[in-house]
C-alpha cells in the first residue's frame, strides 16, 4: 500500500517520506490482536504529526513510522463483536498510521460517520470534537441553559466546542484575535464574539449578565488571570491547551474567594482505557452531526505525496514554544479549519 513514513528526527519538512509497504494485520496496540481495518478516504492533520517529526510528542514509536491520529473511510474488517461491518462508512481514531491507503483502528475508537458529513470532515471529527466535549460535559459539567466562553474561538478546538456547546444548549462567546476568525466563530455558533486584544473580560461578563459559568482554555498564556475574573460564582474554567505559548500559573486565593474551579481536561489520557465513555463520546457526538450543530470546518487538502506540506501548515500555527525553542510570536496566520491528507 502507499503510506508516508516519518523516517528522521529532522521536521516537518523533511522528516517525511512516500514509501510502498505491505498493509497492516488486523490489530491494534490497544487491543492487540483485534482491530478494525479502514480503507482509508482522509486522514486528520494534527498537532501530534508535527511534534513526532521532531521527537517531541509523548507517542516515539521506533523509526520508521507511519504517523497520523485520525481517518475516514470504509471498513474493511472488523473484530467479530463488533456492531461495525464491512462497507459502513466510518471516522475512526488508530493514534497512528492514518497517513496511508489502509490503517487499523480499535473498535472502540471507530464511529459510524453520518451521510451528512464528508470523508475530510470526518478525518476531523474525533480528536477535537471528542475533546470538546469531554471539556464540556465530563471535566466542565455543563449545564443547558449556562454560559460558555470558548478561547481561541476558531481554532480546531474552539469551533468544536462551540458547536457542541450549541448542541449542548449553552450560550456562547467566543474570543478571537480577527475578523476572519469572527465570522469563523459565529458560524460555529458563537451567539456573541470578543476581541482578544480588546476589553474581553469586562465585555463577557456584560454579555452573560455578571460572570460567565464556564470557560474553555486552549490558549493559556496572560489572559488566563482574566478568564477567572470573568467568572460568576461557582464558575469553572477547563485548561485544554497553551497555544498562545505559555503555561499560566493561579494565584488559588483568587479560588477561594470568588468560589470557583480550575479543572484540567486531557483527553487521551482519561479516555483512552475506557472504551464505554468513548462510545457514550462518539454516540453523543453523531447526534448533534444529525441535529445539524457539528460540522467539522476543513481547511486546506494535500494528496498524500504533499504531507509534508500538510504538516508544514499545522507547524506554522503552532508558537514555537511547542517546539522547545523559546516562546515567540506566531510566524504567520493560517486560514482556519484543520488541514486535512486526500488517500481516495
Ligand atoms: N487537552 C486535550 O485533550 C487536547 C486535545 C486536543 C488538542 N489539545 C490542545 O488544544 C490546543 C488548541 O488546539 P487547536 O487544534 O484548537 O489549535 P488551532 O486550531 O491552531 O487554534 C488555536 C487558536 O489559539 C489561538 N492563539 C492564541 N495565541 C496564539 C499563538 N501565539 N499562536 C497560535 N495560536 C494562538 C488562535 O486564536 P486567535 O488568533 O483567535 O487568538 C488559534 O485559533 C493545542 O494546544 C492542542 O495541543 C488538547
Amino acid at each position: 500500500m502507499r503510506a508516508v513514513q516519518i523516517v528522521d528526527l529532522t521536521g516537518p519538512e523533511s522528516a517525511l517520506a512516500e514509501v510502498d509497504i505491505p498493509e497492516p494485520e488486523p490489530s491494534h496496540p490497544l487491543t492487540p490482536g483485534e482491530g478494525v481495518v479502514v480503507d482509508v478516504h482522509a486522514a486528520g492533520v494534527s498537532f501530534p504529526e508535527v511534534l513526532q517529526t521532531r521527537g517531541l510528542y509523548q507517542i516515539k514509536p521506533e523509526l520508521p513510522f507511519v504517523p497520523g491520529s485520525e481517518v475516514a473511510g470504509f471498513v474493511r474488517s472488523a473484530p467479530e463483536a463488533s456492531r461495525l461491518s464491512e462497507g459502513d462508512r466510518v471516522a475512526a481514531c488508530c493514534l497512528l498510521g492514518a497517513f496511508a491507503d489502509v490503517a487499523v483502528a480499535p473498535d472502540f475508537l471507530t464511529f459510524p460517520l453520518s451521510d451528512e458529513l464528508d470523508f475530510a470532515q470526518g478525518a476531523g471529527l474525533i480528536l477535537n470534537y471528542h475533546t470538546a466535549y469531554f471539556s464540556l460535559v465530563n471535566r466542565g459539567r455543563l449545564r443547558e441553559g449556562e454560559t460558555v466562553l470558548v478561547h481561541g474561538g476558531a481554532g480546531g478546538i474552539g469551533t468544536a466546542t462551540l458547536q457542541v456547546a450549541k448542541g449542548l444548549g449553552a450560550r456562547t462567546i467566543a474570543v478571537v484575535s480577527s475578523d476572519e476568525k469572527e465570522r469563523v466563530a459565529r458560524e460555529a455558533g458563537a451567539d456573541e464574539v470578543v476581541r482578544s486584544d480588546g476589553a474581553w473580560k469586562d465585555q463577557a461578563k456584560e454579555l452573560s449578565g455578571g460572570g460567565v459559568d464556564l470557560v474553555i482554555d486552549p490558549v493559556g498564556g496572560d489572559r488566563f488571570t482574566d478568564s477567572l475574573r470573568s467568572l460568576r460564582e461557582s464558575g469553572r474554567i477547563v485548561v485544554v491547551g497553551f497555544t498562545g505559548g505559555s503555561i499560566p500559573e493561579v494565584k488559588v486565593n483568587r479560588l477561594l474567594l470568588n468560589n470557583t474551579a480550575v479543572i484540567g481536561a486531557g483527553w487521551g489520557g482519561f479516555v483512552l482505557s475506557k472504551p464505554d465513555l468513548n462510545r457514550e463520546i462518539g454516540a453523543a457526538v453523531n447526534r448533534f452531526v444529525q441535529e445539524g450543530f457539528v460540522r467539522p470546518v476543513v481547511g486546506e487538502r494535500f494528496p498524500l505525496e504533499r504531507a509534508s506540506e500538510a504538516l508544514e501548515v499545522r507547524r506554522s500555527s503552532l508558537t514555537i514554544s511547542r517546539l522547545r525553542d523559546g516562546v515567540r510570536p506566531r510566524e504567520r496566520e493560517v486560514p482556519p479549519g484543520a488541514p486535512m491528507v486526500r488517500l481516495r
